[in-house]
């Protein structure tokens, strides 16, 4: 069963303030257990009556919450997509209800964009090309066929088809680079362990490096790594995205090369995008946040100051 924070309409709720539905995909990863953090900071606080709703990855779930928010007529709807497409539906419900909807961190897939005020959140086309961009780098010099691996993020989601597109994008440019095996380890630490294990087996360990679409897959495949006898970070280099403190550690530790910042820190953002829309405020179609790129080498200084 889905959990549905305070769900009576009106219940509590101050002259004032601004009631938001907010759905989230789950609690598949560091990033998002950040994520939740930074929106429920924001909009658990005066002028907001927040309902919170998390769908344990399931586009099903998301759907259910969305239509109970328009049932209980919330001011704004908030959410962060599952996946991209099959939104149409529910999206034309609530534009029916006269309740504007904010996307974060994910896109959607639509005939009419109208159906959406905004969208907050990370490029990841461009996080996929810094992460290819940083493989070509660390590359220079390197024989081919340099034998890739991917583990990529939930299947039909935004970040696994932007940040494969932007990876291939650059790293096809270089005959040097061999993709020998892509498939999904639905960003959890315990299917990225599992599919590495599997890609290990596939190949011999004949693998040179690992591109994980997020910081947690990769963690878990440095453990399948490890137990089939390699060395995570030398026999094979290893690049992800988010971020996290987890990453930084294995950085630190020299089991991971690199991490593309994926920010999940926008609930401030969120909130105030949040109040324009209610207040039929124009805002802009894309808000995107501010990344950079770290590396081993970088990894002990900026641990201490990483927040998420
Ligand atoms: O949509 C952002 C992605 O979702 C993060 O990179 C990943 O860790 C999360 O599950």
């Amino acid at each position: 069963a889905i959990a549905l924070a305070g769900c009576s309409r009106d219940a509590g709720k101050q002259v004032g303030q601004v009631t938001v539905g907010f759905s989230q995909v789950g609690a598949e990863s560091e990033w998002r257990t950040a994520n939740t953090a930074s929106v429920k900071s924001a909009l658990v606080a005066p002028g907001f009556d927040l309902k919170f709703s998390d769908a344990q990855q399931k586009q099903e779930n998301q759907i259910k919450a969305l239509r109970s928010f328009i049932a209980q007529r919330v001011d704004v709807i908030a959410f962060s997509p599952v996946v991209e497409s099959g939104w149409e539906p529910v999206l034309r419900e609530a534009k029916a209800a006269g309740i504007p909807v904010v996307l974060t961190d994910r896109a959607v897939k639509v005939s009419d964009a109208s159906l959406y005020a905004s969208l907050i959140g990370s490029d990841f086309i461009e996080e996929g090309r810094k992460a290819g961009r940083w493989l070509l780098q660390d590359s220079t010099g390197k024989p081919g066929p340099i034998r890739v691996v991917e583990l990529q993020g939930t299947v039909g989601s935004a970040p696994a088809i932007d940040r494969m597109k932007g990876f291939h994008e650059v790293i096809d440019t270089d005959p040097r680079f061999k993709l020998v095996r892509s498939q999904s380890g639905d960003f959890t630490r315990a299917k990225g362990k599992e599919v590495m294990e599997a890609f290990l087996k596939a190949e011999g360990g004949h693998i040179d490096v690992l591109f994980a679409h997020n910081d947690d897959m990769a963690i878990g495949a440095i453990q399948a790594i490890e137990e089939a006898g390699l060395t995570p970070g030398k026999d094979i280099r290893i690049v992800s995205i988010d971020g996290v403190r987890g990453a930084f550690e294995a950085m630190k530790a020299g089991k991971l090369n690199a991490t593309i910042e994926c920010n999940p820190l926008f609930g401030a953002q969120l909130a105030q995008l949040i109040r324009d829309v209610h207040a039929g405020k124009p805002v802009p179609k894309r808000i995107v946040v501010e990344e950079g790129v770290f590396t081993q080498d970088q990894a002990a200084a900026a641990l201490p100051g990483r927040k998420y």
